[in-house]
């Protein structure tokens, strides 16, 4: 770690996963938030390197602002706001709560401090306590399981936010050190990749368990399937240098019109991250610049050029429906932001479906829309989700960045397909 990081470090990795009530999970949740941000310099918590990525500072405030705003507001008598101006400076896009500063002007927020951002979230937090200590309508509840998952999507983002604020800087400082004991791939060789195959006919596809999920990821409901087969495992950066050594980036028959655009215009010519030096592939990586591991999942790549990759390898992506019934055979465990390293990892063991859940973000085929029957969420949270139903494709399966406890069979992850930042990767797949 950083000796210049702030005071509030926290030394071990908060146990989220088996909570025993929802004040303890809130309260493990509100942790690593700031154990995500204990590496961070004070003046790293106002990095904003572009419109898309928000300051590891503002990510602490807007968390709080949720609970404030839907929760505290509501449902604790007398809750004196910590500072009725904020209900303003920490919306993200609640039209129904009000006007807000601009997505793109987040980094000039230098007031409030992050010493104060932090004394917001001991204020909430102490409040949060008191109401949770009494019976909670049932509706609050509800609201602050929605504001714990909200919080741990943000701290994917305050990962993914602060990895491309450090990155910009051109000494690519890392957000911590190679000694901080996280495992590194150990695995050089890249395992063959194999298919499973999975046969047609109608499935259930959706959230139909008990306890949380986002109202995007219902209503159940059955879809036809063609015969189909998915990759064993993620497509590897070896596998994509063969694609850009092969002029990937320059056939346009290998891209969507949309996509070929993009990657002339931004001048594309491999992965978020990649830079050469000397002749040899390096890439950015939460500790800093490292030589490209060939055997570890291709990380930070678009939409466009994981479509532009399958084209080239003979595949597609699979649908999100495709994927989501492959998914059910394997367990929801992998490298996740658990683990620590915050980097996708290479496979162990060949053969059989692998990495499902974590290291990165698959992107699938299909366009992120409504189920049959959708209807968001009500109040003001409506907006969560559903007005976002437009130009964006579904991702499944979760990252490094993400918390286990966050992550399910049903999860719908959505970006537009320019974007890159996130951590997002490949998985081939095929008819049969
Ligand atoms: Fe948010």
């Amino acid at each position: 770690m950083q000796s210049t990081s702030t005071s509030r470090e926290v030394s071990d990795w908060p146990v989220v996963s088996q909570p025993t009530s929802l004040l303890e999970k809130y309260l493990a949740v509100r942790r690593t938030s700031l154990h995500l941000c204990a590496p961070l310099t004070v003046e790293d918590h106002s990095l904003q390197p572009m419109p898309d990525a928000s300051p590891a500072k503002w990510h602490l405030a807007h968390t709080t602002w949720f609970f404030e705003t839907f929760v505290l507001s509501s449902y604790l008598q007398d809750y004196p706001p910590f500072r009725g101006e904020f209900r303003h400076l920490f919306n993200s896009y609640y039209n129904a709560v009000g006007d807000r500063p601009l997505r793109a002007l987040r980094h000039i927020l230098s007031r409030p401090s992050l010493h104060e951002a932090h004394a917001y979230r001991d204020y909430v937090d102490e409040a949060m306590v008191r109401l949770l200590a009494d019976d909670v309508p049932s509706d609050a509840l509800d609201l602050i399981t929605l504001g714990v998952n909200h919080e741990q999507q943000h701290q994917e983002l305050i990962v993914t936010d602060v990895k491309n604020g450090l990155w910009t800087n051109p000494l690519r400082p890392g957000y911590r050190t190679a000694s901080d004991g996280h495992e590194a791939s150990t695995v050089a060789k890249v395992l063959p990749l194999e298919w499973c195959r999975f046969q047609d006919g109608i499935y259930s596809v959706g959230f139909a368990g008990q306890g949380f999920s986002f109202d995007n990821e219902g209503p159940p409901h059955e879809v036809y399937l063609q015969p189909f087969r998915v990759a064993s495992r993620l497509t590897t950066n070896a596998e994509y240098l063969e694609f850009m050594l092969d002029g990937g980036y320059g056939k346009p028959e290998l891209w969507l019109s949309d996509g070929w655009d993009c990657v002339r215009n931004n001048q594309w010519s491999a992965p978020l991250y990649w830079e050469q030096r000397d002749g040899d592939w390096w890439h950015y990586t939460i500790e800093g610049m490292k030589p490209l591991a060939m055997n570890e999942p291709v990380c930070h790549v678009s939409y466009y050029e994981a479509d532009a990759f399958a084209r080239w390898a003979g595949a597609r992506l699979a649908t999100e429906f495709e994927w989501e019934v492959a998914a059910r055979s394997c367990a929801v465990e992998g490298n996740l932001m658990e683990t620590g390293r915050l980097h996708p990892q290479a496979i162990k063991t060949a053969g059989t479906l692998a990495q499902m859940y974590g290291d990165v973000w698959e992107w699938t085929g299909s366009a992120y829309l409504p189920y049959p029957n959708f209807k968001p969420a009500a109040g003001a949270v409506g907006e969560y989700n559903g007005k976002f139903m437009c130009n964006q494709m579904v991702l499944r399966g979760g990252s490094c960045a993400t918390p286990l406890s966050h992550i399910r069979v049903s999860y719908r992850n959505f970006f537009p397909p320019h974007v890159r930042w996130q951590f997002m990767g490949i998985r081939i797949a095929n008819g049969n």
